[in-house]
This record gives C-alpha cells, sequence and structure tokens, in this order.
C-alpha cells in the first residue's frame, strides 16, 4: 500500500490523541537488552520502525510478545545468538542503539552498519569514540560493526563534539553496566534521552543529570528488569498534527502530549500568527487569522527540531512573504522542497538554506515521499492544495505515524490509502 491520496481544503478540526514517541521506543527496546528479567513497555506505538526494532531483539534471542494495542512485554535474552541481521538493520539507523547495550551486557557486539532515512551522511564517530573510552575494542568488518570487551566496560570521561542525541543514548546505556563513573559532557538534551535515562533508573541504574549538558552515569552490576514503564507521548506526531491544524486554518487539540516538548514549535507557530493553548497533558493549536512568514534555524534541544522543519516548510509554502530555514544538524533535509515545488510552491535552497516565497495556493500534483519527515510534510501540502495529490512512497510515513490516516479523517481530512 504505496501511495496516500488526499483532497485538499479541509480545515482540520477536532481532538487528536497522540501515540507514544517513536525515538524513545526504539532506545527503550535497545535498553531492554541490558536487563536480567521482563520488561513491560507502555505506549509503545505500533509503527514499521518498532516493528522491525522488535524482529531485530527477536534475532539476538529477547522474547516479545505484544500483551495489548500499545503495551509490549519483553524477555530479554540470556546470551546473544548472533549478530544483527544485516537485512533488518540496514532498514533502520536506530539499529546503532544496541551496540552500547551488547558491548556492556554481553561483551561483545556485532552490528551491520545501520541504514535510515536517506539525509545526510551520519556517521558513527562520536558513537565508536564513547565506546571505545569506555575501554569496547570495535573494528569495521566487511560492512558490520563489530565490538568486543575483555573483562568488563569501564567508566570513564568522554566529551562529545556534537551533541548527538544517539551516541549520548548508546553511551548512557553503555556506561550503566560499566565499572564506575561516567561523565558524558556536551551531551544531547532530548527528551528522549531524559526518558531513557528514567527508564534505565526505573531498572536500577544510576544516571544523573539527563536533560542537561553533563550526564553523570555511575555504574552498577546489572539492571533488574521486572518493571512496567511509559514511554512519552512523540512530540514529531504532536508537531506535525500542530502544522496540520495551523496550515489548514484549522482547530485542534491534541491529547497525550506534553506541551514542554514541544514548545520549540509553540513559539514559532505563535510568531506565524496562530494561537496555540496549552493545557495540562493536552493542546490546542487554532488558526483563524492570516500567517506571517517565520525564520527557522534547527538546533539540538531545546532548539527548533530538524524533524518538524520539513512539514514548516510545507505550511510557509503558502504564507505571504519570505520564509527562511537554516538546516544545521543534517545536510540533505530539503529534498522536500522539489517535491513542493511540483505542487506550485517557490522555494530556492543553497546548500543549508532554503528560502520560501510564499504563493496563493498550492495545487494537488503526484509527489514522491524521500523520507519520513519529507512524506509528513508532503501530507500537510496535500491538506492545503487544491485538487488532488497523490504521494507515493507512502511506507516511509508509516515509519514514524500509527494509524495517520484515520487521525486525519477523524479530523475532517479527505485522505485515503491507494
Ligand atoms: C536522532 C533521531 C532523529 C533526529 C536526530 C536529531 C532517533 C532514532 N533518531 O537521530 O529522528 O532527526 O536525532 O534530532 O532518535 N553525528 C556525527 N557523528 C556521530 C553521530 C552523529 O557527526 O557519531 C552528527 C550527524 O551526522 C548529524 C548530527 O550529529 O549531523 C545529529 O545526529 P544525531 O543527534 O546523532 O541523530 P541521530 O541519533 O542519528
Amino acid at each position: 500500500m504505496g501511495k496516500i491520496i488526499i483532497t485538499g481544503g479541509s480545515p482540520l478540526r477536532g481532538r487528536v490523541k497522540i501515540s507514544g514517541a517513536k525515538n524513545a521506543s526504539l532506545a527503550l527496546l535497545c535498553a531492554t537488552i541490558l536487563a536480567s528479567n521482563e520488561v513491560v513497555l507502555e505506549n509503545v506505538p505500533d509503527i514499521s520502525d518498532v516493528r522491525v526494532m522488535l524482529q531485530i531483539i527477536k534475532s539476538l534471542g529477547a522474547q516479545i510478545t505484544w500483551e495489548s494495542l500499545e503495551t509490549l512485554r519483553i524477555v530479554p535474552p540470556g546470551k546473544i545468538n548472533t549478530g544483527a541481521p544485516f537485512h533488518l538493520v540496514k532498514k533502520l539507523r536506530a539499529s546503532n542503539l544496541l551496540l552500547g547495550p551488547m558491548l556492556a551486557r554481553f561483551g561483545q557486539a556485532k552490528v551491520a552498519l545501520p541504514g535510515g532515512c536517506n539525509i545526510g551522511i551520519r556517521p558513527m564517530d562520536l558513537h565508536f569514540k564513547g565506546l571505545t573510552g569506555l575501554g569496547a575494542e570495535l573494528s569495521l568488518e566487511h560492512g558490520c560493526v563489530c565490538g568486543s570487551v575483555t573483562e568488563r566496560l569501564k567508566g570513564a570521561r568522554v566529551y562529545l563534539d556534537f551533541p548527538s542525541v544517539g551516541a549520548t543514548e548508546n553511551i548512557m546505556m553503555a556506561a550503566c553496566l560499566a565499572k564506575g563513573q561516567t561523565l558524558i559532557e556536551n551531551a544531547a538534551k532530548e527528551p528522549e534521552i531524559v526518558d531513557l535515562a528514567n527508564f534505565l533508573n526505573t531498572m536500577g541504574a544510576k544516571v544523573r543529570g539527563a536533560g542537561t549538558d553533563v550526564i553523570k552515569v555511575e555504574g552498577v552490576a546489572s539492571l533488574k528488569g521486572g518493571v512496567r514503564y511509559p514511554v512519552i507521548p512523540d512530540r514529531i506526531e504532536a508537531g506535525t498534527f500542530m502544522v496540520a491544524a495551523a496550515a489548514t486554518g484549522g482547530d485542534v487539540t491534541l491529547d497525550n502530549i506534553i506541551p514542554a516538548h514541544v514548545q520549540p514549535l509553540s513559539a514559532k507557530l505563535r510568531e506565524a500568527n496562530v494561537d496555540v493553548i496549552e493545557g495540562e497533558d493536552s493542546l490546542r493549536v487554532s488558526a483563524g487569522r492570516p500567517l506571517r512568514p517565520i525564520d527557522i534555524k534547527t538546533m539540538p534541544y531545546p532548539g527548533f527540531p530538524t524533524d518538524m522543519q520539513s512539514q514548516l516548510a510545507a505550511m510557509l509554502a503558502v504564507v505571504p512573504g519570505t520564509s527562511v530555514l537554516v538546516e544545521n544538524i543534517f545536510e540533505n533535509r530539503f529534498m522536500v522542497a522539489d517535491e513542493l515545488k511540483r505542487m506550485g510552491a517557490r522555494i530556492k535552497v543553497e546548500g543549508r538554506i532554503a528560502v520560501i516565497e510564499g504563493v496563493t495556493c498550492l495545487e494537488g500534483a503526484q509527489v514522491k515521499a524521500t523520507d519520513l519527515r519529507a512524506g509528513a510534510a508532503l501530507i500537510v501540502a496535500g491538506l492545503i492544495a487544491t485538487g488532488e495529490t497523490e504521494i507515493c512512497n507512502a511506507t516511509f510515513i508509516d515509519r514514524g505515524y500509527h494509524n495517520l490516516e484515520e487521525k486525519l479523517r477523524n479530523l475532517g481530512a479527505s485522505i485515503r490509502r491507494h
């Protein structure tokens, strides 16, 4: 089912429940490998990236059952079977997060160099720097990262040249079972890092400072498991609905959301003349007044998230005036511009900068999702365009959004799968 067809023009109205966070779920699933017994994760989204990660963990020897729609019961392996299979790992960049837990718990790891969305070079040097700093020996053999640990990982002081989300997570997980103290300096501060630290601590780890730029981990001998833990809501899914509501001139209330996590986007939408009203665990986005152009620079959290940049570009395509987007995280994140241009957008891309001149309207067209968030952006574009928009490669969108079409239909959108 690779195509999504949208007839644009209806403002989104109503309430939508946000699912659990993709990126937090992927990290937490890798962290279950560290536990010595069963773990239950709640609020896990049933999306294809999660399904692939479950297959990978299963292939390592874990037993997994869906206890209910969003609840997973995981019995971690007592010993690992083999390296993670290449045909699965290549589909999912986040499979690199297995390296730290496997090395920490089993003293060995073999993970094929991971794939994922085609949004830039995405090296792993910071992961390697951290894990070798803790005493792991790593080598690249035939497209795989092979790692081993002589005795036990040893705590160390690791400075990250860039606050990489994945490297922070990998090193934090590995450090939980290392001997002694680890300091991660210039750590990433994303909400998913805090969620992972909370989960690790629930299992008996000693992680302090997650959410600040220095994380301190006191290694323990084992993590006990035997816990139930709910994953945080997905701030990018939430952000996508916020932008879709704003772009269509709609009025949508999001439930199951942590408003502080979407604050960088809320601030920008307010600048664009949209009302964003925060509740305790809900948030209302109401747009009726003419939108204003805005400038965006993507930054590590709490800056504006790179994962929301494409969706916002789709909205800004029809906002009168000039908006400027600067992408500071991934070098290849403007691929959606060409697709939006097919729909009549006026966007000029120069390296890491995109200049958008708002047009009166977008026109429905045949377009192609080039990555997950580009796909989400095309959905936003389709919702505001006149006529019918056909989005190919819709399976990219399934990587990160649970029941997207149904949720949008409930808000009044005309959208279907073909
Ligand atoms: C995670 C998210 C992704 C999000 C990104 C930035 C998951 C599964 N994915 O990806 O959705 O877009 O954070 O918020 O959580 N880098 C290096 N060397 C490294 C690692 C990273 O140079 O060893 C660079 C990358 O090339 C990129 C930047 O650091 O330019 C940010 O990458 P990173 O924060 O690691 O992103 P991911 O963890 O891959």
